[in-house]
């Protein structure tokens, strides 16, 4: 059987996970995606799982209830980790509202290859965007158990990077994770 280091070193990069974790509308996937393409255009191998790929796919069928929520994110965790043992950089863009649940993806990726970003986008920003829909529904009673409004975010105590959007635009916080992340994933 083909080794992690044999794989890693086909691709010619380490294999991580870059955990997004943050409020809806908070810019997760927006930063996973043009990330991708930056470590792309650098010669890097990577791959975004979101909620557009994941939860309409492998995890259709799960809702928003705790249970429901930490079971996405086991699941995804669990993929996550077969990418990463395959060399992949692999992007993953969820809610993950808990520190219970985030725990639970380090426990399974392994706190060595999980990279927790923090998008810290405040709630009254997400909800002035309000890209889908969602904080209008969700304040007229609409959407139960919505996270920030009527369901608990806790925010990550010691994430391996913060990214405030508020402050920063999309290519300042790419540049900003890029830096931080080179080290760990070339090399090999
Ligand atoms: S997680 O909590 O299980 O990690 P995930 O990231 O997969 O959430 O999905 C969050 C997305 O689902 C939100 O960006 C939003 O578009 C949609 N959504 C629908 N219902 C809810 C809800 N009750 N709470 C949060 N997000 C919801």
């Amino acid at each position: 059987m083909l080794t992690r280091s044999e794989r890693e070193k086909h691709l010619g990069q380490r294999g991580k996970v870059l955990w997004f974790t943050g409020l809806s509308g908070a810019g997760k996937s927006t930063l996973a995606i043009q990330l991708e393409r930056e470590l792309f255009a650098r010669g890097f191998f990577a791959q975004v799982l979101d909620g557009d790929n994941i939860r309409m796919g492998l995890n259709q069928g799960l809702g928003f209830s705790e249970a429901d929520r930490k079971e996405n994110i086991r699941r995804i965790a669990e993929v996550s980790k077969l990418f990463c043992q395959a060399g992949v950089v692999t992007l993953c863009a969820f809610v993950s509202p808990t520190r219970d649940m985030r725990a639970l993806a380090q426990s399974i990726i392994g706190a060595e290859d999980f990279l927790e970003i923090y998008v810290s986008t405040p709630l009254d920003i997400c909800e002035q965007r309000d890209v889908k829909g969602l904080y209008q529904k969700a304040r007229e009673g609409a959407l139960p158990g919505f996270t920030g409004i009527n369901a608990p975010y806790e925010a990550p105590e010691h994430p391996w990077l913060e990214i405030p959007t508020q402050r920063m635009n999309v290519g300042q916080s790419i540049e900003e994770i890029l830096a931080a992340l080179l080290p760990y994933i070339r090399g090999v």
